[in-house]
């Protein structure tokens, strides 16, 4: 019943970085990049082109696109809010953006300054834009399991949200339990919801691990048929609008319980070990990983 590959999405050098205090210099970043599309991974989030006003951490966006290694086999995707944010990508040459929207009011404003109704028309411009570039689109859905600001969260308006993006042409939906609320039970409800709308072949699990669920409902993910699985190497990260510190789910831990449950991912995990123990040290932060 367990897919026998998974894809994991590497989110940390955006997701990660983009919420940790310590401004890690752009040949920093290339290189934690160009170590993780060497350890395996097949997609690697490498920046966002947002306004630097808004999140200082990617305002060295081009620099890092330009200066990573691009490997043949490698995805690079970039975050894009806006028509603007696409022209900027486009001049680096990204061949692949992803639209971030939010299942709930609150955390759409406080996120991206407008409503769900106005961030969509936004997407439908910049993916209408992209695909004349013959670019892929994902599109993240964040607060799929609860928003900080309004709470709950009706697994409906996840699915209505989840399948707007994918009709207007994203590959592939990726779902965001951005402060790390989800349960075992909220994920099955809300999965069961958004499948009715969306093949589940095109959803992703967008874990965070406040509460130390995320493994377990990325299981739950597993056994619903989801096979792509993003993740933060060494656990860094959250997001700078939720109010709870709320890191992704670690790759690595993500990765041993794939392999521990024989499950695929082409990645080597000792490789992996290596670039979160040196990342935190970097940062001076801690290290979700729970290998030894
Ligand atoms: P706004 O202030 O409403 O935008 O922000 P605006 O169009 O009025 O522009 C204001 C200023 O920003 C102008 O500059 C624009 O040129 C500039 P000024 O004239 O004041 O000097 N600007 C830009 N600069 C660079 N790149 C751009 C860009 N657009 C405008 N693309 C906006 C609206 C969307 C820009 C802003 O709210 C923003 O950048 N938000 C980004 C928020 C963000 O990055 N959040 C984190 C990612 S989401 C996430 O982490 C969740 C996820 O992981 C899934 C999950 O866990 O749930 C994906
Ligand atoms: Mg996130």
């Amino acid at each position: 019943k367990l897919p026998k590959f998974v894809k994991v999405v590497e989110v940390g050098p955006r997701d990660g970085l983009q919420n940790e205090a310590t401004l890690l210099p752009a040949k920093d970043k290339i290189d934690l990049i160009n170590r993780l599309s060497d350890s395996g991974l097949k997609t690697v989030e490498t920046t966002s082109f947002v306004s630097p006003k808004w999140v200082p951490q990617m305002g060295d966006n081009m620099e890092v696109f330009a200066g990573i290694n691009k490997y043949p086999n490698v995805s690079y995707p970039c975050l894009v809010p806006n028509v603007k944010g696409l022209e900027q990508a486009l001049k680096v040459g990204v061949k692949e953006i992803a639209v971030f929207g939010a299942a709930s009011e609150g955390f759409t404003q406080k996120n991206i300054n407008c409503s769900i109704a106005e961030s969509l028309e936004r997407f439908r411009a910049v993916i209408e834009e992209a695909k004349k570039h013959n670019l892929l689109v994902r599109g993240y859905v964040s607060t799929v399991m609860g928003c900080p600001y309004q709470g709950d969260v009706d697994p409906e308006k996840v699915a209505e949200v989840s399948k707007i993006l994918y009709d207007m042409g994203c590959y592939e939906i990726s779902l965001g339990d951005t402060i790390g609320i989800g349960t075992p039970e909220k994920t099955d409800k809300m999965l069961t919801a958004v499948k009715k709308q969306v093949p589940v072949e095109k959803l992703a699990a967008h874990f965070h691990d406040t509460f130390d669920k995320a493994i377990s409902n990325i299981l739950v993910a597993l056994e619903h048929g989801v096979s792509v699985v993003d993740s933060s190497i060494a656990g860094l990260g959250g997001c700078p609008y939720a109010k709870k510190q709320a890191g992704n789910v670690c790759t690595e831990n993500v990765v041993y319980s794939l392999q521990q449950l024989g499950i695929e991912t082409g990645i080597d995990l000792l490789k992996l070990k290596q670039i979160g123990s040196d990342i935190t040290t970097k940062l001076k932060r801690d290290n979700m990983c729970l290998l030894e």
